[in-house]
């Protein structure tokens, strides 16, 4: 029998994309290991737009990555910088290696570089991730998903809503195969380890140290229900008034009301303080403020969380998954299927305080409640390598 071998170049460089580029790892090993008339070379190239370890390395060790082959060291930046850096970084690695296909995920800065880079490299493009549109061309993220969807030859899609985008700019029909969500399948593979970690154990474990309260004790999050916060989007914690108003809610009302468990992005970490907010949030008892946490520890406290206040796309679709009512603080979305009016568990919030105040008080008392899109079965990256496979 004639074996034919595909080579393929896959790329992250910020954390939402490790979720995303593990199982499709995992799936070519699968494939690779029954020895059937295809095989994948595959090298995967980090471009190092996170760098800190509990940003990064700490996600490629929980979820099993391969090292990867080639880290680019592309760091911070402006965006200009950032994707202007990795072209030409990644132009070289191209050049060398010729792959067949280039494989991006997400919508990250290094999507968008390493896509510019594979069109005019004429190396075909696939996109995991395809067509998630929030139609607000304010967010880097939705420059970076109109880029790539553009120049990719196979565009792998989570939902209809998403087709439907896609159909809507043009892109033929052929192109577009809707797979389901790659986070799920990560989601699915670690639901049983990160179900054994102990919520006060993380917590204490990452809280962040030196803080006033922690020094005369403050309470323990197993006594009582908690929210969990995440908040890293410019458009939140780069004005002043902004994340003002936000952190008075988050103290006056949400740890008034329940204990809150806000994971800190270096973004924002860095803006509280430049802010003079620190301090506010660093003396409230019922706040545990803790280090970026890792994809299990963040998995579990979802688990048990009686409410997501977050400004992250991923996380939507883990809490619609794992049954966690979520508020999001954002005007818009890429993904309405996790909205309530698609049957989903987020609700639109923006970052209006009196909105985002109203929405807590309806959904505090939700239960608990997964809700599973098609497709969102935990089997995504088999279908997206055995799409390669037909291909071959
Ligand atoms: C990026 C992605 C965003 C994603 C987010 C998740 C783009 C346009 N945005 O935004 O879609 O939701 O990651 O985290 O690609 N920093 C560190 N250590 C690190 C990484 C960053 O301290 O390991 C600091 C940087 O110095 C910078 C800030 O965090 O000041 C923001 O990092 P950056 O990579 O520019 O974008 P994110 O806001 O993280």
């Amino acid at each position: 029998m004639k074996k034919s071998k595909l080579r393929i170049m896959s790329v992250v460089g910020a954390r939402p994309n490790f979720m995303k580029i593990a199982p499709f790892a995992a799936a070519i090993e699968d494939l690779n290991g029954r020895q059937g008339p295809v095989s994948i070379e595959h090298r995967l190239v980090h471009t190092g737009q996170h760098y800190d370890a509990d940003m990064s390395e700490s996600f490629f060790k929980a979820l099993g990555i391969p090292e990867p082959d080639v880290d680019l060291g592309i760091g911070s930046g402006s965006h200009a910088e950032q994707v202007g850096k990795t072209m030409i970084a990644f132009e070289g690695v191209v050049r060398e290696w010729r792959p067949d296909w280039i494989v991006v995920v997400g919508d990250v800065n290094a999507t968008c570089a390493c896509s510019i880079t594979a069109a005019k490299e004429h190396v075909k493009l696939a996109h995991i991730e395809a067509g998630l549109r929030s139609f607000d061309n304010r967010m880097p993220e939705e420059i970076n998903r109109l880029v790539t969807d553009r120049l990719s030859n196979l565009l792998f899609t989570t939902d209809e809503i998403a087709d439907a985008n896609l159909a809507n700019e043009g892109v033929p029909h052929d192109r577009i195969k809707r797979v389901g969500n790659v986070m799920i399948d990560t989601l699915e593979k670690h639901r049983h380890e990160a179900e054994a970690l102990d919520v006060a154990e993380i917590v204490n474990g990452n809280a962040v140290q030196d803080l006033p309260h922690q020094k005369h004790g403050g309470e323990n999050i197993a006594d009582g229900p908690y929210a969990t916060l995440t908040l890293h989007r410019p458009s939140n914690v780069d004005e002043p008034p902004v994340l003002g108003r936000l952190v008075d809610f988050f103290v006056d009302e949400v740890a008034a009301q329940m204990q809150l468990v806000w994971t800190l992005h270096p973004r924002t970490r860095k803006q509280l303080n430049v802010f003079g907010l620190w301090d506010r949030v660093a003396s409230c008892p019922r706040l545990h403020l803790v280090e970026p946490l890792g994809y299990l520890e963040l998995m579990r406290l979802n688990m048990s969380a009686s409410v997501m206040l977050t400004d992250s796309g991923g996380l939507q679709e883990e809490c619609c998954v794992l049954g966690t009512p979520c508020l999001t603080l954002r005007e818009n979305t890429e993904r309405p299927v996790t909205l309530r009016e698609h049957g989903g568990l987020s609700e639109l919030v923006g970052n209006d305080v009196d909105a985002i105040s109203k929405a807590f008080a309806g959904i505090r008392g939700i239960p608990r409640e997964p809700h599973r899109p098609a497709l969102w079965d935990g089997h995504t990256a088999e279908r997206i390598v055995e799409t390669f496979v037909g291909l071959a």
